[in-house]
Parts: C-alpha cells; sequence; structure tokens
C-alpha cells in the first residue's frame, strides 16, 4: 500500500478515536460507553420488565415490556395506611443485570424471574425461568456473574436473604434457605422505615451487603447486613454463608440505596432521615464505620443513589423534592443540585443508574401525572449535570407503582 494512503487511514483512526474519546477530565481523554438499553420494573398485578434503547445521544425511545410470569406488589404507607407509590417497593435494585442476564423480583408472587438479555437487540428479553423464594414481598435482587450466584432481600412477615445459582445455559437453581431479619413485619409490609432497603455485592463480588432500615419513631436501630461468599469450589457452586455480621455505623438511622465506591472499601450510601453517608468496610470484622456524614438541608426522604464513572461523584434522589443531588465520593459533600421542577411532572425522582455520559432516573407519578425517565448529561465532569430529555411512560403503559433502574452497557 503506497505510505500516502497509510497515513491518511492511520490518521482517519486517529480522528475517530479522538473523537469518541470524551470527557478531558483527570488530565486525559477517557472513553466513556453509552448504555444500550434500560430496564426498570412496572410492578403491576401482571407484573413486567421494561426495556428502552438508548441512542448514541445518550437519549431514550420506543420500548418493550416483556411479562416476567409473575405479580407485583405494594408495600403500605404507614401515615396513611393506604398502598405506598411511588416507591412502591420501597427498595434499590428490584432489578439486576449479570452478563447477558437479568433477574426481577415479583413482590406479590414471591418470586423471582430470570431472563436473557438479546445481544443484538437488548430490548428483546427471554424468559428463562422463575423460581420460588422461602421469603415473603422480595424487593430487591442483587446477582454475581463470577460466582453465578443471585441473592434476593424480602422484607414482608418472612424478611431476609435467599439465594440460587445460575447459569445461562441452565438456568436458575432452587432457592436455598431464608437467613431472616427479625423485623416483625406483615405481608405487604408496613413503611417506609423497618424495611430491607438494597441488597448488593462488594466490588470483588466476596461479600453481599443489604441495608435495612430501622425505625426512629421505635427506637428501631437500621444496620448493613454482610454475608461473606463461599467460592465455587472443586466440590460445588459458590453458595452465601449461612451467618451475616451486622454493624449500624453512629449517625445513621434509615439506611437506603448504595453502591461500593470503586477501587476501595467504602461504600456510598443514602440515609432517608438526612442524606448521605460514606461508610468504611473493616475486611476483617465486616462491620461498617463512618468515614464522613453529609446532610442535604432541604430534603424530605433521600433514598436512592447512583455511582457515575464519567463525573466520579454520585447523584442521590427524593421522592418528595424534585431535584437530583451530586455529591462526591470521599466526603459525601454537595456538589451541585439539578432542579428538576420543571422537567419531571411528579414530586421527585426514585431509583437511577449512571451509565456512561448520562444518568437515567425514573419518576413514577402518582397516577394522575405521567411516570417519566430524565435524562441527564454529566459529560462535562462534576458540577455540570443538565436534564436533556424528559422521556413520558404512558405509551408503554407504564404508572406509579413502577420501580428499579438497570442499564445493559
Ligand atoms: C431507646 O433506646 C435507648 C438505648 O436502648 C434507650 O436508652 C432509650 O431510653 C430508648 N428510648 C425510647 C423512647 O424508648
Ligand atoms: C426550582 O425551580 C422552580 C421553577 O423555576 C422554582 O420555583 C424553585 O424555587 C426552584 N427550587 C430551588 C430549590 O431552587
Ligand atoms: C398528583 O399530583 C398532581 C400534581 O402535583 C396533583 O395535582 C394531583 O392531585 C395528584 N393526584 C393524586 C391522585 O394524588
Amino acid at each position: 500500500m503506497p505510505a500516502i494512503f497509510k497515513s491518511i487511514l492511520l490518521s482517519a483512526a486517529l480522528w475517530s478515536l479522538l473523537a469518541a474519546a470524551q470527557p478531558y477530565r483527570h488530565g486525559g481523554w477517557k472513553k466513556v460507553p453509552v448504555g444500550k438499553a434500560i430496564y426498570f420494573l412496572t410492578n403491576d398485578a401482571v407484573n413486567a420488565v421494561v426495556a428502552v434503547p438508548v441512542a448514541a445521544d445518550g437519549t431514550l425511545s420506543y420500548g418493550t415490556v416483556t411479562g416476567t410470569g409473575g405479580a407485583g406488589s405494594s408495600s403500605i404507607s404507614g401515615s396513611t395506611m393506604m398502598p405506598s407509590a411511588p416507591d412502591a417497593l420501597l427498595s434499590q435494585n428490584a432489578l439486576t443485570i449479570a452478563g447477558q442476564n437479568l433477574f426481577a423480583v415479583n413482590s406479590g408472587s414471591n418470586t423471582l424471574t430470570m431472563m436473557s438479555i438479546c445481544e443484538s437487540d437488548p430490548t428483546v428479553l427471554t424468559l428463562v425461568g422463575t423460581v420460588s423464594i422461602p421469603g415473603e414481598f422480595p424487593n430487591t435482587v442483587a446477582a454475581s456473574a463470577k460466582n453465578n450466584l443471585v441473592c434476593v432481600g424480602s422484607t414482608g412477615a418472612k424478611a431476609g436473604i435467599s439465594c440460587a445459582t445460575f447459569s445461562s445455559t441452565a438456568g436458575l437453581s432452587e432457592m436455598d434457605f431464608l437467613r431472616p431479619f427479625d423485623l416483625g413485619q406483615s405481608t405487604p409490609p408496613i413503611g417506609p422505615t423497618n424495611t430491607v432497603s438494597q441488597t448488593f455485592f462488594s466490588e470483588d463480588e466476596s461479600l453481599l451487603l443489604t441495608t435495612v432500615k430501622g425505625d426512629p419513631t421505635a427506637n428501631k436501630t437500621g444496620f448493613l447486613s454482610v454475608f461473606p461468599v463461599n467460592p465455587r469450589c472443586g466440590c460445588g457452586p459458590a453458595s452465601l454463608s449461612a451467618k451475616d455480621t451486622r454493624s449500624s455505623p453512629p449517625g445513621t438511622a434509615v439506611l437506603f440505596g448504595s453502591e461500593p465506591i470503586p477501587g476501595g472499601s467504602t461504600v456510598f450510601v443514602v440515609d432517608a432521615s438526612f442524606g448521605a453517608v460514606v461508610l468504611s468496610l473493616d475486611e476483617e470484622t465486616r462491620k461498617a464505620s463512618l468515614v464522613a456524614k453529609q446532610v442535604i438541608g432541604d430534603q424530605q426522604a433521600t433514598c436512592w443513589a447512583t455511582i457515575s464513572p464519567a463525573t466520579d461523584s454520585a447523584f442521590v434522589t427524593d421522592p418528595l423534592v424534585n431535584h437530583i443531588v451530586e455529591m462526591s465520593l470521599s466526603d459525601a459533600k454537595i456538589i451541585s443540585a439539578v432542579n428538576t421542577t420543571t422537567a419531571n411532572a411528579g414530586t421527585g425522582f426514585i431509583d437511577l443508574k449512571a451509565a456512561g455520559n448520562f444518568i437515567y432516573a425514573l419518576s413514577p407519578g402518582n397516577g394522575s401525572t405521567e411516570a417519566e425517565v430524565v435524562v441527564l448529561d454529566v459529560s462535562r465532569g462534576q458540577g455540570s449535570a443538565k436534564v436533556i430529555q424528559t422521556f413520558g411512560l404512558n405509551a408503554l403503559g407504564v404508572g406509579k407503582t413502577a420501580q428499579g433502574m438497570q442499564v445493559f452497557m
């Protein structure tokens, strides 16, 4: 090949590399991939997973609705004694993704559904199987691709953690046993306090962490539960240990949505009673201690959190305050607050998930206001978040009980 063509090809390749490499941060170019599709649950009586494709510019359009074969349900609001919505499940991670597999809880039928995500079109979901859960009102699920282990948190009259193994070829095993949390709850539970919030694996997938809300009015302390994973060995598959370690870091009361902070043993956790904390997890004792605590002055109930790889910061939501707050991963200090009053017809947001340069936040509305997903662009780094789209969900038949948010990359 003539040298001139080689150099044209080379510069074209270099150009496309540079064009794809943004934003500029930490003194280097970093390519941040865009999600392919977002997922959440309708959590209706006939439960379904909604999948909405993401365009190259981060925006949403169309979508599919695939039945889980199970039933959704709603918790009862302790203040009105009526079914509560938005936030029918009082949880983060009502569905989760590991590899090409998606897992969703059916809080009304006490089952877990596994689906496979189609590689060429991630909005095409195929039912793989459904298993019964030994707990009642399952509201949160975590899956470890490394251990082929999926664990569910239940928060009804039978509350606790139970797990199954999975593989893309064999599907789901039966669930093992319930590792109980003694909450004294009913089915459906009366909340939002005194319920399981979120179950999730540590970054290295060696521990299963679960946040459980206390009830300050009843002098009941919330806690972080930590179960070690028994890794896969010659004699059998990985499993979750039977016994956990619990700790109640001072100053916390209603621990809710969480995410491990990449590259260490710290976890970012919101607390519905005041804002957010950074916790440090001791690898020996498996107990959490407080690193930093931040009050969000005008908050009502800060319940969901996600960490953005584009900004190295956390974004948190509140169902009763129409804002999305960005916080530091080192000390939880407030970096910015996006006023979403004009973008979101609801009173605030529930689940949200960061993916690439964007953040997807769910606002299920109240039955008369439309359920929506609001998309934020965070490509310009910390403090830059701005709304780029409000995607209405009436056309997909999604209502106020919707819950969960995940992104397939
Ligand atoms: C709450 O618990 C603490 C510690 O057990 C106790 O000292 C305090 O009296 C209790 N308060 C109420 C209102 O029951
Ligand atoms: C958010 O924006 C609305 C509409 O512009 C305004 O009325 C409200 O005061 C703002 N809220 C805050 C906390 O700035
Ligand atoms: C839903 O919210 C809208 C706007 O805040 C309000 O006008 C309406 O009364 C609410 N509906 C219900 C059923 O709470």
